[in-house]
């Protein structure tokens, strides 16, 4: 049998998808829905003096207006139950909903008002009279990328529940000494890289329904355990008494992997009303709802040799966030610490508080802008050097983890250089800026590293097969929309020695066995691990029946002599002697056998290697000066990310990374007012890539199994696609204009501001 592991499988899910069949979470159909909408601060700070919903009341079909003046009690999830029990759930902010009269920011919540349909919900939510005293809100200036830096706080002082830990600052070396060592190439800038708001195509939101006093809940969640156990602890239920389903997601790369106040006020409105609540956020809401990669300040400083040898990294980031949040945006927490080798390094990151909506994950935070400006310091000093960017980068490869000390668990970063720069034709380039032409197009080749750490996480599954020999594999992960359901009945049908055709993952449920949030890039590694391992326990089980029942051909052999073949068990060289699963099954009495397995994250890993994944991009941009704005028109990107389980969904992945850097470089920023509002809160004014802004993305893998880090050889393809593209824009664009670009995006009008050459 061809193992299914390594086969381009078509997604599992897709024609769910594309006819439609496929439920989100709110699309659930329950008897009785009602409809409800939230009414927000339009202050960013102050204090509510008294709400009037009683116009809202009288509209027809309103059934309940919700303020803090009557929503049930909820039980606070604190700051450092946050930080504590990470791995049981994640909050977005420390703040409940609805809790007394106090505004944080403009955007938080101050009611939900719940009708028999969504048009009068609406409706009557736009007649709340919210009365409230202004006070001075505390807006920060970011105006001054330097001033920032200066004034930010360093997370070194944050208390004991901020999020400091030696992953955001380190040190090896002097620093300050090897960037003053005479005959050096230094790079000293400042970078800045903007907000940008979740965008999925399935905006969040909540269907919660309650019989008695258990509730179940669909949401569109990364993590159905994650958001049970919170919503458990805020109505003061036992976990056991709230279900979590979401079957599918339509993308969350970040935004849904936290617990947010609306599915805690769709829960609470449900119980109010004795009947189910449906609560789906508004596009605009996204932009102050579920967190949003926050703006950076970040300052890097590179010494190097003539030769190109780094002497000396310095990267100090800062992020702006609200006062009711931790997020660190960690950008100088990977590319400059540990991907390069270098003997002096000091990496620090700061924050900036203000009266905002909180900051917080949008795939790769951190990496994603810390690779824009690392990457395109990196491209300055090999201009400033007059060495080969690849090159550079080359001749600086880090052989071991320096910051930790740690062999990595597989690298083969070289790979990717040398099979991107063959696929995109990188020995052709002339390396002097603004000299290649295409007609009017100035043309830039341009390119940056990747990398991303490695993570694993416990899990649990149960396996079942029946008498038709299919099984069924249940856990609680989730597919994103990514290909993990097909990718985890790949693994599991290999590992039970079945077709995938043969093998049905329930996955999206909280009531199934237990399993981590899928982000982090961790989704594939954990899940793997657990899904061999049941696999093993299944036909373990099933050789057990087969070698002990009397009435089986293979009564009496040993165990470690049975084969399976697509639903036969048979003897090791007589394959005449063989059982169906059937067979088995009625031999042993039994319609189904289920067996259960677990696993550490621990488990299987050479604890002294470092799972990193790399990677590497090239590509081109052409500008026509007539039409001042950047067109990427080729993407070579080559990722060294372990075994790659499935082709087509991990070539899916990076390429979808690379269009979320495509939109980061050159289309998204969220544009703030005094009051912290997002002005450009909606598709039209918030731009992000539309097929017309992408090419053709041309990705392959190293496909080294990575086997210190799991037994499939996995790492992750989530993040790492993602990482790097800003910078290797920027890096092209300077290559087609001599222009270098220290703040993205590189909107039209900063290329004209910058004095775009003319034709
Ligand atoms: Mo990850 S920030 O959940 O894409």
């Amino acid at each position: 049998m061809t193992p299914a592991i390594g086969r381009p499988l078509d997604r599992i899910d897709g024609p769910d998808k594309v006819t439609g069949r496929a439920r989100y979470a709110v699309e659930h159909p329950l008897e009785g829905i009602l409809h409800a909408a939230l009414v927000r601060s339009v202050v960013p700070r102050g204090s509510i003096e008294s709400i009037d919903a009683s116009e809202a009341l009288a509209q027809p079909g309103v059934a309940l207006v919700l303020t803090h003046e009557n929503r049930p009690p909820l039980r606070p999830l604190t700051e450092g139950e946050v930080d504590s029990s990470f791995m049981e759930m994640v909050v977005g902010e420390h703040l409940m909903p609805l809790d007394g009269r106090e505004i944080h920011y403009r955007g938080q919540y101050v009611a939900v008002v719940v009708a028999e349909t969504s048009e009068q919900a609406h409706h009557a939510a736009s007649l709340v009279r919210v009365d409230v005293v202004e006070q001075p809100a505390a807006i920060p200036d970011t105006s001054d990328p330097a001033l920032v830096l200066a004034t930010a706080l360093p997370v070194e002082s944050l208390d004991e529940e901020g999020s400091a830990n030696t992953m955001l600052t380190h040190r090896r070396g002097d620093p300050t000494m090897a960037l003053g060592v005479p005959g050096s190439t230094v790079v000293d800038a400042l970078y800045t890289t903007p907000l940008e708001s979740h965008c999925t195509l399935e905006t969040p939101g909540t269907l919660a329904t309650w019989a008695g006093d258990t509730v179940t809940v669909y949401d569109a969640t990364q993590w159905t355990q994650g958001y049970q156990r919170g919503i458990a602890k805020a109505f003061g239920l036992p976990v056991e008494d709230v279900r979590v389903i979401c079957d599918h997601v339509g993308g969350a790369f970040g935004a849904k992997a936290p617990l947010w106040a609306h599915s805690l006020l769709a829960v609470a409105a449900a119980k109010e009303c004795g009947r189910p609540v449906r609560l789906p956020l508004t596009r605009q809401q996204m932009f102050t709802a579920t967190g949003h990669r926050p703006p950076t300040f970040q300052h890097v400083e590179l010494a190097a040799r003539e030769d190109g040898a780094l002497t000396a990294i310095r990267h100090r980031s800062a992020n702006v966030t609200s006062f009711k949040s931790n997020m660190v945006e960690a950008a100088a927490r990977t590319v400059s610490r540990v991907l390069y080798r270098c003997p002096n390094v000091e990496t620090s990151h700061a924050l900036v508080r203000g009266d905002l909506p909180p900051a917080s994950w949008l795939r790769a935070p951190g990496e994603a802008p810390g690779s824009f400006a690392f990457e395109t310091a990196l491209d300055e000093l090999a201009a400033a050097i007059d060495l080969d960017p690849v090159e550079l980068r080359v001749r600086n490869d880090a052989e071991i983890n320096e910051a930790e000390g740690r062999a990595w668990s597989g690298k083969h970063l070289r790979e990717c250089y040398e099979i991107g720069a063959g696929r995109f034709g990188w020995g052709d380039r002339d390396a002097r800026p603004g000299t290649t032409r295409d007609g009017d197009d100035l043309v830039g080749w341009g390119m940056s590293s990747a990398a991303y750490f490695g993570m694993k996480l416990f899990a649990s599954a149960t396996a079942t097969i029946r008498q038709d020999g299919r099984a069924v594999v249940r856990l609680a992960a989730q597919d994103l929309g990514t290909g993990a359901r097909t990718i985890f009945t790949q693994v599991a049908a290999d590992a039970m020695g079945l077709d995938p055709s043969a093998v049905h993952v329930e996955l999206g449920d909280s009531a199934l066995p237990r399993a981590w949030i899928a982000g982090g890039s961790a989704g594939t590694a954990t899940n793997s691990e657990v899904l061999l391992r049941v696999g093993t326990a299944l036909r373990s089980r099933l050789a057990e029946i087969a070698v002990t029942s009397p009435g089986s051909s293979l009564y009496g052999l040993p165990p470690s002599e049975i084969q399976h073949v697509d639903g036969f068990l048979t003897a090791a060289g007589d394959p005449g002697r063989n059982e169906s699963v059937a067979a088995l099954l009625r031999l042993a009495g039994a319609e189904e056998v289920t067996v259960k397995a677990d696993s550490e994250p621990r488990d299987g890993i050479l604890s002294a290697a470092d799972p990193h994944s790399f990677g590497a991009h090239f590509l081109e941009v052409r500008i026509d000066p007539a039409v001042p704005r950047v067109r990427v028109t080729r993407v070579v990107s080559v990722m060294d990310i372990g075994r790659v389980v499935n082709p087509k969904t991990a070539a899916s992945q990076i390429s979808g990374g690379v269009v979320m850097g495509i939109g980061m470089a050159l289309t998204e920023e969220g544009l703030r007012d005094r009051d912290g509002r997002v002005l450009n809160d909606n598709l039209a004014d918030y731009a992000i890539p539309v097929h017309a802004d992408v090419c053709d993305i041309d990705v392959s893998f190293v496909d080294e199994a990575d086997r210190n880090f799991t037994e499939t050889g996995a790492r992750g393809a989530g993040e790492i696609g993602v990482i790097g593209v800003a910078a290797a824009i920027g890096n092209a664009v300077y290559h087609a204009t001599g222009l270098r670009f220290r703040t993205i995006p590189i909107t039209p009008q900063r290329l004209i501001s910058a004095g775009l050459p003319s034709v």
